[in-house]
């Protein structure tokens, strides 16, 4: 039995995936008899309603300097972290404000900081996404955060008006020690926005591909509100987005010292209506999984049976669960293509499907891409029309398992 890695209670698993490389593990061939496996298990804390995985692996496994996702290769999350700047920018004070941003990868978000001449900090662990973000010129501290950083930063550049993270929060198990920092590090009035992937729209469309060893909380407005309330702050507000298919803002603020928006009380509702809380939820989300997982193999099989090409579209970490969890292995899925350099020429964590560059995508074209950036969804259909003209069908498996027309 485990403990809850928010409020300690015993926790058992609902869904186990078996055994699972690292999502982000792209490796070469003569690496295959030495990749890192671990059980890929998700359980429900049905005390404080945290989602959470069970086990995962050591953080300099995952973020390191190969860490290969680099959050600007995408043009729609640069306009997204754009506006995030914007919408951030509304709660800093007018004179001097100081902005601190955990996982600030290349740069993407605090750029807009730089370019504003505005004080600002990243912490980024890995040294190659953070060297990126240095050469645009925005400030980097080499570091995992935590309460020790956050004090070292405290004492180095003065408390921060706003804290910002995204798709950094749900990778760190050791919440608390990250809660304490934020509150060591905010100006009293000071607040923490983040986002990560939203707990409702994973349940809505059966995307257990959210589902991979760096996310280790899969959050709602419920465990949220619950794990920041232990230390002492609370959800003043909350804004849905469409990043990563479907997530979710926080603002969050010492307990009474902002007003807290109606949004709150309704999304509380809102939750309540969904069975966020509630562990029949996720026995079902189970089912719908392994049902996905079957049509989808056997869509696969009878294509290949046919004779016709498939290839996946976009090494996106969420493709390991896909491939590793359904049995999807070279005889089904010939290559993946993927704009990423340091993806490219590599194979997949797990089922070894050749990472492929995207120049390769229309040469010729496969009869079949299944998508496995389908969180890019629009992008890549504006994008491909060409590969629909030339007689290529998309395959989708969210929020169901289908060919698109
Ligand atoms: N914020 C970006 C990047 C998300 S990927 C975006 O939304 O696109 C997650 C990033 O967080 C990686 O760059 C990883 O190296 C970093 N990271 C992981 N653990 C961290 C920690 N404890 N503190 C700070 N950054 C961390
Ligand atoms: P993500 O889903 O985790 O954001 O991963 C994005 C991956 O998808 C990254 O490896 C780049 C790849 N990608 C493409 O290959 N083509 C595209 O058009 C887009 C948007 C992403
Ligand atoms: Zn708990």
């Amino acid at each position: 039995m485990k403990a809850c890695l928010i409020c300690g209670s015993p926790i058992e698993a609902f869904q186990s995936f078996g055994s699972m490389p690292l999502a982000n593990g792209f490796l070469t061939a003569e690496d295959f008899d030495r990749e890192y496996f671990f059980d890929l298990r998700v359980g429900f804390c049905s005390k404080c309603s945290m989602v959470q995985l069970l086990e995962q692996p050591p953080r300099e496994k995952m973020f390191h300097d190969q860490y290969p996702f680099f959050s600007s290769t995408s043009r729609l999350q640069a306009i997204h972290f754009e506006r995030f700047a914007e919408d951030a920018g509304r709660y800093l004070p007018p004179d001097d404000p100081f902005v601190v941003e955990i996982g600030s990868n290349d740069g993407i978000l605090l750029r807009h900081f730089a370019k504003a001449g505005r004080r600002h900090l990243g912490v980024e662990p890995s040294a190659g996404v953070a060297a990126a973000a240095r050469e645009r010129g925005v400030r980097t501290m080499p570091a995992f955060f935590e309460k020790d950083t956050a004090r070292r930063i405290v004492e180095e550049n003065g408390r921060a008006d706003a804290v910002l993270a995204a798709n950094v929060l749900c990778h760190i198990p050791y919440f608390h020690s990250v809660a304490e920092g934020i509150d060591l590090l905010l100006s009293h009035r000071g607040v923490f926005l983040f986002e990560d992937p939203y707990l409702g729209d994973i349940i809505e469309k059966t995307s257990y591909d959210q589902i991979y060893d760096e996310h280790v909380f899969f959050f709602s407005l419920h465990s949220v509100q619950h794990a920041f309330g232990l230390h002492g702050m609370e959800v003043i507000d909350l804004w849905p987005q469409k990043t990563h298919g479907g997530s979710m803002r926080y603002g969050i603020a010492r307990r009474g010292v902002h007003p807290v928006s109606d949004a709150v009380r309704a999304w509380f509702n809102k939750e309540k209506e969904l069975g966020l809380d509630n562990p029949e939820t996720y026995a079902r989300f189970r089912e719908r999984c392994e049902e996905s997982r079957r049509r989808l193999k056997e869509l696969l099989t009878a294509i290949r049976r046919e004779g016709r090409r498939v290839v996946g579209y976009a090494a996106t970490s969420k493709s390991t669960t896909v491939t590793n969890y359904c049995g999807l292995t070279p005889d089904l899925i010939e290559g993946i293509s993927d704009t990423t350099p340091v993806k490219q020429g590599k194979y997949s964590p797990g089922a070894h499907i050749p990472v492929f560059p995207y120049e390769k995508f229309s040469s010729p074209y496969p009869d079949y891409a299944l998508l496995f950036g389908w969180n890019h969804k629009d992008e890549i259909m504006a994008k491909e029309e060409s590969f629909a003209k030339a007689g290529g069908k998309w395959i989708v498996y969210v929020p169901r398992v289908e060919v698109l027309a």
